[in-house]
């Protein structure tokens, strides 16, 4: 860290003044996220010690409440958050089925917000990183609530993207367009320090991220690159290292800083119909955004992640994210150039 401490609220302040006609209330609806992202820390850090929380959703703890799951905690959490603050019109969650319409006794405001509230939950009663990851879109619609058509984007529309690793310690990320920064949750202060300052992803990494798992279900171009990158070969720095979280926050965040390249490939198992994973409106929009703005790219393998539009609020998307040559590379293959 350099010897400039700046919090995130702060650096929030800051990049408002990169937008002249800005009025303050994005600013203020950042650091209102900013407080539920302390709220689940919280919760995540305590984790292993309440039972409570460890336990499955539905069930009932002692005085017969009904017991939250750290994902519901967490979606509930973001929602308390957000909806009386009068920035957003309308929010969407992984969670969720439906969109989340703002309660009538709120004022509404000019932005949309969709969220994966924990990513890689199921990782949490085995002590693994978990993540949120949020994106931020100016409103579309013209009606009083805010409507589907504003949750169902563009990837390049979004004003604003981020993700909290709650891992060894706390990290937050964020990006309005003008490059990344990243904070480290200082626990004594309740306070996000600006720890890594204009992220940039390497160029090109030596680790690969999939679900090997699958490798049988891979098109054969997904096939092909990762017997590739796994030969030996010192003038390019092959063979990859495997590192696989299971988290995609915690996967996304190490590329971030060490480069490579993070992968979901779809499952081909029926080829009429391959079936992806990762949300594109709760993950890979987000996590796109964050890594081109850090120099890095994203793609389902022949599309830019950020050109997709969904048609529907869960849609899935193959996706490959990280170091622009290993990116450009995996799209060789996945054409069958190579
Ligand atoms: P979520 O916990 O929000 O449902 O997301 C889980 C996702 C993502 O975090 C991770 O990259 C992927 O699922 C892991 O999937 P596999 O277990 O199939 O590898
Ligand atoms: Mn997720
Ligand atoms: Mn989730």
């Amino acid at each position: 860290m350099s010897g400039k401490i700046v919090t995130l609220q702060r650096h929030i302040m800051e990049q408002q003044t990169l937008h002249p006609e800005a009025s303050g209330r994005f600013t203020r609806l950042l650091w209102d996220l900013t407080l539920a992202f302390k709220l689940i820390a919280r919760e995540v850090n305590k984790a292993g010690l309440v039972s409570e929380i460890l336990g499955a959703a539905g069930t009932h703890n002692v005085s017969g409440d009904t017991v939250m799951k750290l994902d519901q905690y967490a979606q509930d959490r973001i929602f308390k958050a957000m909806d009386h603050g009068g920035h957003l019109c309308v929010m969407a969650s992984e969670e969720v089925e439906d969109i989340i319409p703002i309660p009538d006794q709120f004022p509404l405001g000019h932005y949309v917000l969709l969220f994966d509230p924990l990513d890689g939950s199921s990782n949490i009663d085995a002590n693994v990183s978990v993540g949120t990851i949020w994106s931020i879109y100016h409103r579309k619609s013209r009606g009083r609530q805010g409507s589907l058509e504003d949750c169902l984007r563009h990837g390049y529309e979004q004003v604003a993207a981020g993700y909290v690793v709650y891992g060894s310690s706390v990290m937050l990320v964020y990006t309005t367009g003008h490059g990344v920064a990243g904070f480290t949750l200082d626990p004594s202060l309740g306070e996000f320090l600006l720890s890594h300052p204009a992220i940039r992803i390497p160029a090109r990494g030596k680790i690969y991220s999939i679900n090997e798992g699958n490798a049988l279900f891979w098109d054969a171009g997904t096939q092909k690159y990762i017997q590739y990158i796994k030969q030996r070969d010192e003038a390019t720095n092959r063979p990859y290292s495997l590192r696989y979280i299971g988290s995609m926050v915690a996967d996304v965040h190490r590329t971030l800083l060490y480069g490579g390249i993070f992968l979901y490939p779809a499952d081909c198992k029926d080829p009429q119909k391959p079936k992806a994973k990762l949300r594109l409106t709760y993950e890979a929009h987000p996590m796109s955004m964050i890594v081109e703005q850090a120099g890095g790219r994203a793609t389902t393998g022949d599309m830019r992640i950020l050109n997709l539009e969904p048609k529907s609020l869960h849609e899935r998307v193959p996706l490959a994210i990280g170091s622009p040559e290993d990116v450009g590379m995996y799209e060789e293959f996945f054409s069958g150039k190579r």
